[in-house]
Order: structure tokens, then sequence, then C-alpha cells
């Protein structure tokens, strides 16, 4: 039997209301770069930006904040151009740029930071491939430039078959509608760590199987800072969410270099270019 669709605009409007939350990162990420510059950054290029909440956050923050946004796929972008664009004023519209560019094409001008949200780096298969990648990021990032890579792992992430649901609700208007995410790990391969993990949504009582599927490969830490550091970068911090008495995650991030081996864990892996 043929999978039950959902529209493209409720895709992402889901989606958006399921796994992002803008505000929350762009705080982490202005905090990150301080720590590294005293001062705060002004041009963000956002790697994989889909339907660019980030950047268009990063609009209205500062008058003098501009953005370079990337994505290959058009689909999200004119999601974002309908739903994210339209509602910042004119001027803060006119210093978001929009580029349907591969992430591995070295950008100008040069970014103070650059961020790779919800793991979309994964989607680098090999060690050349994300290294080019980092390569490009290094390229185009200014003398005192950062990246920031946003990442997951712990032995339950790589627990496959595995499914998660979490309830959300959509707020159009007045009405509310509750719907229903589901977070799919379907397949994990030790030797390789290709992983494939697939996102659902029940709304309106019908399942919608299959709306964002993922074909990753699952890097380590370790790996990523090895990669970042054969792409130039002087060093790779990791943030790691701090926790508190009773062992659960505070969403407050500081740099560690030990960390206890979590069930799961989103932790941030910093590029320092200077
Ligand atoms: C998992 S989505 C992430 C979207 C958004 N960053 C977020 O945090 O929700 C990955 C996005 O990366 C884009 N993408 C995949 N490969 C890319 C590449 N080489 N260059 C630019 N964009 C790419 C896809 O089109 C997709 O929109």
């Amino acid at each position: 039997m043929a999978k039950k669709k959902l529209s493209v605009e409720k895709k992402y409007m889901l989606y958006e209301i399921a796994v992002q939350s803008p505000d929350d990162l762009i705080d982490k990420f202005e905090c990150m770069y301080k720590n590294e510059n005293k001062r705060p950054a002004r041009l963000l290029r956002e790697d994989f930006c889909g339907t660019f909440q980030l950047s268009c956050e990063w609009a209205k923050r500062h008058p003098d904040n501009k953005v370079i946004a990337l994505d290959l796929d058009p689909e999200p972008v004119e999601f974002g151009k309908k739903h994210n664009l339209s509602k910042l004023t004119e001027a803060e519209q006119e210093n978001i740029e929009l580029r349907l560019d591969d992430v591995r094409i070295p950008s100008t001008p040069h970014a103070d930071i650059s961020i790779a949200c919800n793991f979309s780096f994964f989607i680098f298969k090999d060690r050349e491939k994300l290294t080019e990648y980092f390569k490009a990021v290094y390229e185009s990032l200014a003398e005192d430039g950062i990246l920031i890579l946003e990442t997951i792992g712990g032995p339950n992430f790589i627990n496959a078959p595995f499914t998660e649901e979490r309830k959300c609700s959509l707020k159009n208007g007045l009405i509310k509608k509750k719907f229903t995410y589901y977070w799919e790990h379907r397949y994990f391969n030790p030797i390789t760590h290709d992983g494939t993990y697939a996102i659902h949504f029940k709304y309106k009582d019908k399942k919608y199987e299959d709306v964002f599927v993922y074909d990753w490969r699952i890097w380590s830490i370790p790996e990523i800072k090895e990669c970042m550091l054969d792409a130039g970068f002087k060093d790779c911090l990791i943030y790691w969410d701090e926790t508190d008495e009773d062992g659960d995650f505070t969403g407050t991030f500081s740099v560690v270099d030990e960390a206890i081996n979590d069930d799961t864990w989103i932790s941030y892996a910093v590029g320092i270019k200077k």
C-alpha cells in the first residue's frame, strides 16, 4: 500500500516544531564565539540550512548581523522564504543571503561562525569527504572564525531497531493541534558505522511514515577532531551538556576533555581556526 504523504507545508511545519529551537541555539553559539574572541560575531554561515530558521533568528538579533545560508535543496529553502523570512523586517531580510550551493564550496565574504545543526554533516560517509567539507569551511572563515557542529552519540543512539515518540503541538492562530513525532533508529552497522534513521509523524489521527529518512555515517568525537585538525583547524573543543545533582542534563554546555558515557548525548564540536 502506498504511504500517506504529508503536504510540503505540513512536513516542514511539523519538523520545525518537533526538532528545532533557534532561540536557544543562537544563544549558545553567540557564547561559544565570545569565549574565543571576546566580541560578538556578525557574519554567520549556516550550512545545511534547510528552512533557515537559525539564520532568521541570527538576523533578528542585531542590525549588523548578516548570514550566508547554504543548502542544495530548493524545497526547504522555499518553505523558509514563505514562513520564516517573510516574518522579518525588510532590513533583516536584506541581511540574509540564500545560496543553493554545496557546503563543500568555500564561500566569501569570510564568516565569523559556520554552523551545521542536527548532525547534517553525517551525510559525508568517508574521511576524505568529511575533511573536504571541513577544509571548505576553514577557507570560508575569517582568521578568528569558528566552526560549530552539532553532533550526537551514545550507546542508545546506535541501538537499532528502536523508536522513540514525543507529543508536540502545532499552534495555528488560536487553534492548537497535537501531533506525535517519532524518531526511528532503523539500522546500524557496527563495522562501517553506517546508520539509517527516520522521522514519522502522527497528525490528525493519520500516521505519515518516512517523512524524512537519513542515510548517515555516525562519526565519533575523536574522528571529528582528527578530521578538523587535518583540515587545518588549530583545535577542536568539545562542549558537553552539564548535569545536575540527579545526573540530568541542564542544557548548559561547557568545554570538557572527559564525560560520562550517557545513553544518548548531544554535544558541539567547535573548530578553532586561529
Ligand atoms: C538534516 S537536514 C538539516 C536541516 C537544518 N540544518 C536543521 O537543523 O534542521 C539536512 C539538510 O542538508 C542539505 N544538504 C545535504 N547535503 C548537502 C550539501 N552537500 N550541501 C548543502 N546542503 C546539503 C539537505 O538538502 C537538507 O536540507
